[in-house]
């Protein structure tokens, strides 16, 4: 077998882990979500989510990853179908392989189409920023006047899709590595400043509007209002930690994939959701939300919404001292929060390509970067926004869960249990708790079961599972006219089709060009 490519230093793996998982996230999604939640009657259901459902699938992502990449592989297909056959007859275990694969394929295809181009919103507000281009300006309407700009949107976003093919061509411990080790120490810096900022603001509008106002909301518990909306408030609790986490999405397993056999997981697994954790809730927790709260009071800031962190913000940069200098480092934070979150998708892509058909990573990189401009144009043309908001209502949160659930299926049952737990030991530098045993086979993913049911249910009373659409659920709900948003709607539900259906077969040809003698005899052969 051909030598696959390594991670070359356990820092750099860390790095690269970490910057996976920090995304925009932790610094835009985090804030909007905390805030419409009612602040500390999110955090906690988040941390609850946290233990019995963020850590365990992260365990079990990175667990299939080192174990797929043993035998060469990058990617969820023939990683489940290899762990499903010790259960199952390759035949079955060749389902699962199919449905992990198509699912994975989706994720990192649809998601990379919309998050994509807000990264490049943050690359051009980084500039605007620098500019003074909003200062003194209506930023809703800048904002509005942006995303219309149909130009300027493609320019941001396909500036940093080429940066992003630059670093992925150059391979797993040539590029991805070596630009993370300058990215990743450089967002914690731009972080730390902000914060320092954000904390020091004091009261520059009202005396009772304070960033420490803020900090209190996010963290004073409110059972009350937890008690009022508590699935709603529960659902999206842990959506947020799947999405943060960056689980379901089948990158950390890719990432995983380039260890070596005998490499820690255990300790690397739980060391990635603390940094992420650090990142999300310590640094992203005291940005946004706080700031918001001493520029424009308690009442802006909650109302965000999705808009927080590009309409809300800007409106504080450009009344705060040296504003154009804290803008920028408030945006390239953004940028290369999601930079480094980007990369791993567009790995998974390239990796795809470079095992299941051996095109050249070179070459590969820039098929990826094409399928992924074609993919991500309805988006850049759509300036509604309400085909993004279509397919994050399905891609961004049901299908990372659905993965997820799949994730433990394969790799805890099927696997079996026992097996599992000896794999994730395996040169492991930390002993997992027993107890954790039970949260992994039982209730991570009953867990997960609880939330998809409840995700159904809020999508069926939305009006989102209608073939039907209706005038309610667009502009309820994704925020866009009625009629004309409808085609949108509809070419979005499509193009996820016919996603999902490439996917699969993708799957199935991969995993039938290395193990088609198995399936065709349906007896396991090859083993290590
Ligand atoms: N965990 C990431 C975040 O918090 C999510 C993510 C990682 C992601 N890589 C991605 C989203 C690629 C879309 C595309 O933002
Ligand atoms: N309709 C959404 C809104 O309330 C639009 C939207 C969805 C959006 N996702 C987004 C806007 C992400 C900005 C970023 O504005």
């Amino acid at each position: 077998m051909e030598e696959r490519d390594r991670w070359a230093t356990k820092l750099g793996l860390i790095l690269a882990m970490a910057g996976n998982a920090i995304g925009l996230g932790n610094f835009w999604r985090f804030p909007y979500q905390l805030a419409s939640n009612g602040g500390g009657a999110f955090m906690i259901p988040y941390f609850v989510a946290l233990i019995f459902l963020g850590i365990p699938v992260m365990w079990v992502e990175w667990t299939t990853g080192r174990y797929g990449g043993k035998y060469g592989h990058g990617t969820i297909g023939p990683m489940f179908y290899l762990m499903a056959r010790e259960s199952v007859k390759p035949k079955t275990a060749l389902i699962f392989g199919i449905i992990g694969g198509m699912l994975a394929f989706s994720v990192a295809s649809l998601l990379s189409s919309y998050y994509y181009q807000i990264i490049g919103w943050s690359a051009a507000y980084t500039y605007y920023s620098l500019t003074g281009a909003y200062f003194g300006k209506d930023t809703v309407q800048f904002f509005i006047s942006y995303v219309t700009n149909t130009k300027a949107v493609i320019f941001f976003w396909a500036l940093t899709m080429v940066i992003l093919g630059i670093a992925v061509a150059q391979g797993v411990s040539k590029g991805i590595e070596r630009w993370v080790k300058v990215m990743m120490p450089a967002l914690y810096v731009f972080a730390i400043i902000l914060v320092l900022r954000a904390l020091t603001l004091g009261s520059p509008v009202k005396p009772e509007w304070s960033a420490i106002k803020g900090l209190e909301y996010i963290w004073k518990p409110n059972f009350q209002a937890l008690s009022q909306n508590f699935f709603k408030i529960s659902l999206a609790a842990a959506g947020q930690i799947f999405f943060t986490l960056s689980l379901g999405m089948g990158i950390i397993h890719n990432y995983a994939s380039y260890l070596g056999p005998e490499d820690d997981v255990a300790l690397s697994g739980i060391a990635t959701v603390s940094l992420n954790e650090f990142a999300e809730v310590i640094l992203g927790g005291s940005l946004a939300i706080p700031i918001a709260f001493a520029y424009l009071g308690p009442e802006q800031a909650v109302k965000g919404g999705v808009g927080l962190a590009y309409m809300a913000l800007p409106n504080v940069f450009a009344n705060m001292p040296a504003g154009q200098i804290f803008g920028a480092f408030w945006f390239l934070l953004l940028w290369f929060a999601g930079f480094t979150s980007a990369i791993a998708t567009y790995n998974y892509l390239v990796a795809m390509l470079e095992e299941d058909i051996k095109l050249d990573r070179k070459i590969g990189t820039w098929v990826v970067f094409g399928f992924l401009f074609l993919l991500g144009l309805p988006v850049a043309l759509d300036s509604s926004l309400v085909y993004l908001s279509e397919l994050d209502m399905w891609v961004g949160s049901y299908f990372l869960v659905l993965l997820g659930l799949f994730d433990v299926i394969v790799a805890v049952w099927l696997f079996k249990p026992d097996n599992f737990w000896e794999e994730l030991h395996k040169g492991a530098y930390i002993d997992v708790p027993g107890w954790f045993k039970p949260i992994m086979t039982i209730i991570a993913p009953l867990f997960m079961i609880v939330l998809l049911i409840g995700n159904t249910k809020d999508y069926y009373s939305m009006g989102a599972l209608a073939l039907h659409v209706s005038k309610a659920y667009v502009e309820g709900v994704l925020g866009g006219t009625y009629p004309d948003a409808v085609p949108i709607v509809l070419r979005a539900r499509l193009v996820i089709i016919a996603i999902l259906i490439i996917g699969a077969i993708e799957a199935y040809m991969a995993i039938k060009k290395k193990y088609g003698e198995e399936l065709a005899k349906n007896e396991v052969i090859i083993k290590m």
